[in-house]
């Protein structure tokens, strides 16, 4: 059965940072969405698609409003969601204080259930339709992930924590408990409909070499597979690495010595990267997920985009809840924005529209699957209200060019704006 749906529509088909704008995107003002069985049929002017339509096929009026693409978080803790806006003075006393302690309770399935039904249910109120997810370091807690996002036909990307030292002993697996359940879990979850799985190393201080070796070897044997980690957040936590691994030339290049530098790759923060870890990023096809509320909550740090753009590092945008304060990539957009302006880049609403998007199926290597609207891309899509409160309804009342109403929709957008989330075709979410 066909679906269509009429409304403004925007999608990106390449980077406006490296082509010009009118390249890189297709807008619609008048717009149709064309879908049948959970996929992109076409997406394009009203006047000239209603014509190829199917007879008898319904057309959703969302006629005022927009539909872009579903937004991709490319980091994000689901274990974490209970302790969202926790306050410490910083990454490694939050860890301990607040985040181990709410972690150790996903040993118990139902509990993980509970927790992780609820986040994909915020998310998809938030208008995200994929993640890139951390679960905790006990099985139990992907299964209960896994079986969540298939009940909701998600495409999630998402992986066991591996972690064997300096974390308290609840939390902790071993380098070969560690690499024999994460094979498991991805034999049993890699593909197994819209899933995928995701090695998970925490971070390199809490893996002893011999878990960072056997992670470094699935991720060899098993390329179609994900990785996903943090590097240099924070610079405590960098002395920290720097003093368990002295022979390493920088942070990253301990998981380079690990061949964890690949395709499917994505590492949270980058914040204090040099140039020679940006080139490496660049030329092994590793991806950076952005996540700006994290990193000034935590005060991590300001990423730089002037270095990252001139190595041409893949670049994904991300919440990083518990860390990140908001669920809501438009949030996400608004705090991105000035963490630019703050390093003396420019950020346009395009560029971050792009990031949210096509940007994080780009750096996931799932161009053509999830990001935008070409033929045969699954039909994720959001529906975003410039109306959705009264001061966003006067300020994209004003607006004079697209740039002018994606701004306001990202500074002043969040949950609200979402009027309704599409996955695979079926609305999932109505506000
Ligand atoms: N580094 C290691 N673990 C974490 C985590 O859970 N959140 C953040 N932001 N950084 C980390
Ligand atoms: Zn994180």
């Amino acid at each position: 059965m066909m679906q269509a749906y009429r409304a403004s529509l925007l999608h990106f088909t390449a980077d406006p940072a490296l082509v010009n704008d009118e390249q890189a995107y297709d807008w619609h003002e008048d717009g149709l969405l064309i879908i049948k069985d959970g996929k992109v049929v076409a997406a394009g002017n009203y006047a000239q698609l209603k014509a190829t339509l199917a007879p008898g096929t319904v057309i959703t009026d969302y006629s005022g409003k927009l539909i872009v693409p579903g937004f991709i978080d490319t980091h994000v803790h689901y274990p974490q969601t209970d302790i969202i806006a926790s306050p410490a003075p910083g990454l490694l006393p939050w860890l301990e204080n607040f985040t181990f302690p709410t972690e150790r309770k996903f040993s118990d399935s139902e509990h993980a259930q509970n927790v992780a039904s609820f986040f994909l249910d915020e998310l998809l109120r938030c208008g995200t339709t994929s993640a890139m997810v951390y679960c905790t370091v006990h099985p139990a807690s992907v299964e209960a992930f896994f079986s969540e996002s298939e009940k909701r036909n998600l495409r999630m990307v998402a992986g066991k924590v591996m972690m064997d030292r300096h974390c308290p002993e609840f939390l902790q697996d071993t380098a070969e408990t560690g690499a024999r359940d994460s094979e498991e879990l991805l034999k049993k979850w890699h593909g197994r409909g819209r899933q995928l799985y995701a090695l998970t190393p925490r971070f390199a201080p809490t893996s002893t070499e011999a878990q960072l070796q056997l992670c470094g070897e699935l991720a060899r044997a098993y390329p179609e597979v994900y990785l996903q980690t943090h590097v240099a957040e924070n610079t405590d936590e960098i002395a920290w690495t720097k003093s368990l691994f002295p022979k390493a030339r920088s942070y990253l290049d301990v998981y380079d010595h690990y061949g964890m530098l690949r395709p499917r790759s994505m590492y949270g923060h980058c914040i204090w990267l040099d140039d020679r870890d940006r080139e490496r990023m660049a030329e092994t096809g590793s991806a950076v997920a952005l996540c700006p509320t994290s990193n000034l909550f935590l005060g991590s740090g300001l990423f730089d985009f002037a270095a990252a753009d001139a190595a041409q590092v893949p670049l994904s945008l991300a919440t990083d809840v518990g860390g990140g304060t908001s669920f809501s990539m438009l949030q996400t957009m608004n705090e991105v924005y000035k963490v630019g302006r703050m390093g003396g880049t420019y950020l346009p609403a395009l560029r971050m529209f792009y990031l949210a998007t096509l940007g994080g199926a780009r750096s996931l290597q799932l161009e053509g699957t999830i990001g935008n609207f070409v033929a045969g891309a699954e039909a994720d899509f959001i529906v975003l209200d410039r109306e959705a409160t009264p001061l966003l309804a006067r300020r994209c009342a004003q607006a004079n060019s697209l740039e002018e109403l994606l701004f306001a929709l990202a500074l002043l957008g969040d949950d609200r704006t979402v009027a309704a989330t599409y996955s695979a075709g079926v609305k999932m979410h109505q506000k």
